[in-house]
C-alpha cells in the first residue's frame, strides 16, 4: 500500500491533459498505458482520472467493488436524456431489480428463437445488392441491425407496414445520439431550457419515439384484459410479463426506457462489430479465404442455420479478432468513486473517475503478442483459457456485463456466414478508413465498398427461388 498517487502525465495547470486527450482519445490512453504501465493517474480538466489496464484492478472495480463505483454523472447526465432510467443509466437496487426482470429475455433459449430473423432480413438486404454495385457497408449494417433489433424487441417488421415504426424509433434514436455525442465532444450537457437546434431535437425525437413506443405497450395491455398480455415472442413480451419476487411487474415509464435503451444499446454497437469485420477481411485475403473455405464446406451454398455455428469457428473467429482490434464500445462508461478506497495499491479517493478502456486493453503486447496485427487464427481454446478474464472485454465485466451480449454474437456470426457466402466486399480504391470515437468506435465517413460476387450463386440472382420467408 502507497499513499502515493500512481504515476501519469503532468498536462497544463488548468485543463489537465485535455487538449491531448481530446486530438485521439482511444490512442492517447493506449500510450498512457503503454507509457505508464497498470495505472495512470491523470487531470481532465477539473477531473481526477485513473486509466487501468491491469485486469486484476478492474475486476477490483467492475466485480469486487462493484459497490464502490457508479457510473460517472456526467455519463449518466448525457445518455439518460434519451435513455431514461433504463439498464444502461440506472443505478443500485432499480438496476439490480430491473436487471432481474430483463435477465429472462436474453436467456439462449429465447435468444435462439430469434436466428431466423437475423438470416431472413440478411437476405433481404441482400436481394437488393448486385455484383459491382458499391454501398456505404457501415449504413446497410446499421439498417440491417436496426430492422432486426426493431423486429426481435417489438416485433415491427421491416419490410410490411409496421417498417415504418422501426424507421421512425430508429431516426428519433439516431438524433438523440448525434445530440448525446455533442455533449460529449463539448465535454458537458446543454442545459434543457436552451433553445438550441440540438435540444430541439432531442425534445422532438424523445417525443417522437415515446409516443411510438407507449403505443405499442398500450395496445398489448389493450389486448389482456382479463389476464396477462400475450407473450408475442418478441423481448417486449418477455418485459411485460416479467414478474418480480414481490409480484410486481414493470410499468409503462420503466418499460419504454429498457425498451429504448435496448434499442440504442442493442443495433450500432453490433453494426460496428460488422463494419469492422468487412473493413479488415478486404484488408487480409488470406484471412477471407480461410472465412469462405469454411463457409464453402460447411454450407455449400447453403443458407446457415444455428444450428451451423458451432462448425464455423473461424468465422467466430474473425468477429472476435474484430472486436479486439476495434470493440465497438472501445471505452466502458466512466465510473466514479463513492467512497475512499484502493485500488493495485493507490489510494482512490472518492470522486475519483476510473477509466476502463477495452481498446486499450485489447492491444497490450503482454496479451496479445503483435497487437496491431489482424490475426484471427491467435483465438485458439489454449489461448482464450490461458487469457486473463478483462484482458478481453468487448462486453465490458461485472454485474453490468452486456445483457446482449449472446443475442449481438449470435447475430453478428449469422450475418457473417450470410453474407460472405455470396459476396466479397471490397473498399472503393482511394478510401482512407479511420475510427470515429464517440460513444461508439465506427468507420469515419462511413464505409464505401464494392459488391464483388463470389462464385457461390448470390441471393438477388436466385430470386427468391430457394428463400420465399415471410420477411420478402
Ligand atoms: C457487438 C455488440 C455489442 C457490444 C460491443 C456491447 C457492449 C456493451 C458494453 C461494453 C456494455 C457495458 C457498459 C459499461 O459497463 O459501461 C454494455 C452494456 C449493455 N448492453 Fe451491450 N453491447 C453489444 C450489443 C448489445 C445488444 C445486442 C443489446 C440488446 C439487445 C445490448 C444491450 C446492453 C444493455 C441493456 C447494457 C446495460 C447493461 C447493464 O448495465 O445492466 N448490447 N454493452
Amino acid at each position: 500500500m502507497t499513499t502515493q498517487r500512481p504515476p501519469g502525465p503532468q498536462g497544463n495547470f488548468l485543463l489537465g491533459t485535455l487538449r491531448d486527450f481530446g486530438a485521439d482519445q482511444p490512442n492517447y490512453l493506449l500510450q498512457l498505458a503503454k507509457t505508464y504501465g497498470d495505472i495512470t493517474y491523470f487531470k481532465l480538466a477539473q477531473f481526477h482520472v485513473y486509466l487501468l489496464a491491469n485486469s486484476d484492478y478492474i475486476r477490483e472495480v467492475l466485480v469486487t467493488q462493484a459497490d464502490t463505483f457508479e457510473k460517472a454523472p456526467l455519463d449518466k447526465k448525457i445518455l439518460s436524456k434519451f435513455l431514461g432510467n433504463g439498464l444502461l443509466t440506472s443505478e443500485g437496487s432499480f438496476h439490480a431489480r430491473q436487471r432481474r426482470l430483463a435477465q429472462p429475455a436474453f436467456h439462449t433459449k429465447r435468444i435462439r428463437t430469434y436466428a431466423d430473423v437475423m438470416v431472413d432480413y440478411t437476405e433481404h438486404l441482400l436481394e437488393a445488392w448486385q455484383p459491382g454495385q458499391t454501398h456505404d457497408v457501415a449504413e446497410e449494417m446499421m439498417r440491417l441491425t436496426m430492422y432486426i433489433v426493431s423486429k426481435t424487441l417489438f416485433d415491427a417488421d421491416a419490410v410490411t407496414e409496421t417498417g415504418d415504426t422501426a424507421v421512425i424509433v430508429g431516426q428519433a434514436i439516431h438524433d438523440l445520439q448525434t445530440a448525446s455525442n455533442n455533449d460529449y465532444r463539448r465535454g458537458f450537457p446543454l442545459p434543457d431550457w436552451l433553445p438550441t437546434s440540438d435540444n430541439r431535437k432531442r425534445n422532438r425525437a424523445v417525443g417522437l419515439y415515446s409516443h411510438t413506443i407507449d403505443q405499442i405497450i398500450g395496445e398489448r395491455r389493450a389486448t389482456a384484459v382479463d389476464g396477462p398480455i400475450q407473450d408475442t415472442g418478441d423481448l417486449l413480451s418477455m418485459l411485460m410479463l416479467a414478474q418480480d419476487e414481490d409480484g410486481s411487474y414493470m410499468n409503462d415509464r420503466q418499460l419504454r426506457d429498457e425498451v429504448a435503451t435496448l434499442f440504442a444499446a442493442g443495433h450500432e454497437t453490433t453494426s460496428n462489430a460488422l463494419s469492422w469485420t468487412w473493413y479488415l477481411l478486404a484488408q487480409h485475403p488470406e484471412a477471407e479465404a480461410k472465412l469462405h473455405a469454411e463457409l464453402d464446406t460447411v454450407l455449400d451454398g447453403r443458407t446457415p442455420t444455428l444450428d451451423d455455428l458451432p462448425s464455423l469457428p473461424y468465422a467466430l473467429q474473425v468477429i472476435k479478432e474484430a472486436m479486439r482490434l476495434y470493440p465497438p464500445a472501445w471505452i466502458l462508461n466512466g465510473r466514479v468513486a463513492v467512497a475512499d478506497t484502493h485500488i493495485g495499491g493507490y489510494p482512490m479517493p472518492k470522486g475519483s473517475t476510473i477509466f476502463i478502456a477495452p481498446y486499450v486493453m485489447h492491444r497490450l503486447p503482454q496479451h496479445f503478442p503483435d497487437p496491431e496485427r489482424f490475426l484471427p487464427e491467435r483465438w485458439t481454446p489454449e489461448m482464450e483459457k490461458a487469457l486473463p478474464k478483462y484482458a478481453y472485454m468487448p462486453f465490458g465485466g461485472g454485474p453490468r456485463v452486456c445483457i446482449g451480449n449472446a443475442f449481438a454474437m449470435m447475430e453478428a456470426h449469422l450475418i457473417l456466414a450470410t453474407i460472405a457466402q455470396h459476396y466479397r466486399l471490397r473498399l472503393v480504391p482511394g478510401t482512407t478508413v479511420t475510427p470515429k470515437s464517440q460513444i461508439t468506435m465506427s468507420p469515419e465517413g462511413g464505409l464505401p465498398m464494392v459488391v464483388e460476387a463470389r462464385s457461390v450463386m448470390p441471393v438477388a440472382a436466385m430470386n427468391g427461388a430457394i428463400h420465399q420467408t415471410a420477411v420478402v
